[in-house]
């Protein structure tokens, strides 16, 4: 994070409670290569932290409040941690949950002042609100002076997301927000929780390609998947997808509705492109790499119904460029960014070109921009006169 961000934050701080703040949490959003909409049925997924992060500059406290200051909501929270009544504005509702989950756990909380800063996108698909939950339980960890491990405070931060916020969401964007490792994506399984890291090629970069559409009900739609998944999990007989084959789901076709089918047999293509995709990083083929990523998009925008005209104008605007490997949407879908794997060095021109077909032909200017990957949540003491 640089040191310019992080002096506007401090001066904000002091604004708000007259003091130098003591330390500083800093936690990543995330890229997913590939594995998208598997983490909720045991599969697996290959996601990248990225240079975009929600900060929290705090100071504990000793008497039993929380209080908070966003400077991206403009707003300011404070709250007894004993005693609250749930609130709907979104980033309160991720304190809230946070406290709620920690708390339910049985984690002894002490309080902390701070303000809370990020420069995701938000509703982008780019992981703003896990990144905030785990910058939130960071800074409890280290004013409580508890101990939690990175897979245990990304599973506290999914039982705030669906128990508190009501969101069935996977562990993805917690676990690599908790644990990444720079130059690294991480393979993760979602049964296990197990994961290893694997080492980006050189000669590849990647771009958001932010459609800035956002869908509202992106929410409903995420749910309404989430139950489709259970429901199809029951009629093939199985504990998750993960278990399933494409074979087991041929064999159960006449019985199986269309629309649970397509669902289905995204999620197992879907997990067979990861292992194939990790494969092809190891052995530095960036073609077969992008193949798959154009493949994962087809088979969102197909068969698992989460694409929209924005985000495959932008997919297909990328790949009419030469030295783009391949695209496809990312994150939850129905609107926001879509990822694209691009020749070193020719980055600037792919950005300038897709940036103005896509406003010529969707009306609207998109946001375009590199990310490099970054570590997982981190925190540093803050030096008293930098
Ligand atoms: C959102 C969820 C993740 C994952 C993706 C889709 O980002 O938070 O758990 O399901 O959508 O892959």
């Amino acid at each position: 994070m640089d040191q310019a961000r992080i002096n506007t934050i401090r001066a904000i701080y002091k604004q708000h409670f007259k003091e130098e703040p003591a330390s500083i949490v800093v936690a990543p959003g995330r890229i997913n290569l590939i594995g998208e909409h598997t983490d909720y049925s045991e599969g697996f997924v290959l996601p990248v932290a990225i240079d975009r992060d929600v900060a929290i500059l705090f100071s504990p406290r000793q008497d039993g409040f929380v209080a908070v200051y966003s400077v991206d909501f403009d707003e300011f929270y404070q709250t007894q941690l004993s005693h609250f009544e749930k609130q709907k504005t979104s980033w309160i509702d991720y304190l809230q949950g946070i406290i709620w989950a920690l708390s339910d756990d049985g984690y002894p909380l002490k309080g902390w002042q701070g303000v809370v800063s990020g420069n995701i996108p938000i509703g982008a698909g780019l992981s703003s609100s896990a990144a905030l939950e785990i910058a939130i339980g960071k800074t409890f960890i280290l004013s409580s002076n508890i101990s939690i491990d990175p897979t245990n405070l990304a599973l506290i931060a999914l039982k705030a997301e669906r128990d508190w916020i009501g969101l069935n969401v996977g562990i993805m964007d917690q676990l690599i927000s908790a644990d990444a490792k720079t130059n690294h994506a991480m393979l993760l399984d979602c049964k296990t929780l197990n994961y290893e890291f694997v080492p980006i090629p050189e000669n590849v970069s990647f771009i958001i390609m932010d459609t800035t559409t956002r869908r509202e009900l992106t929410h409903s739609a995420y749910n309404t998947r989430h139950k489709e998944i259970q429901e199809v999990t029951r009629l093939l007989n199985v504990n998750s997808l993960r278990e399933a084959s494409q074979s087991d789901l041929d064999a159960m076709q006449t019985v199986i509705p269309e629309i649970l089918y397509k669902r289905a047999k995204h999620v197992i293509s879907e997990n067979s492109r990861v292992l194939q995709f990790v494969h092809a990083m190891r052995n530095h083929d960036l073609l077969s790499m992008g193949k798959l990523i154009n493949e994962s998009h087809a088979s969102l925008r197909d068969d698992y119904e989460v694409s929209s005209d924005a985000l495959n104008l932008i997919v297909d605007l990328a790949n009419n460029q030469s030295c783009c490997f391949g695209a496809r949407l990312m994150g939850a879908g129905f609107g926001g960014c879509a990822l694209a794997l691009v020749s070193q060095g020719e980055e600037l021109g792919f950005i300038q070109e897709v940036h103005s077909a896509y406003q010529d032909e969707a009306g609207i200017a998109p946001c375009l921009f590199i990310v490099k990957s970054a570590t997982g949540v981190h925190t540093h003491n803050l030096k008293k006169n930098n």
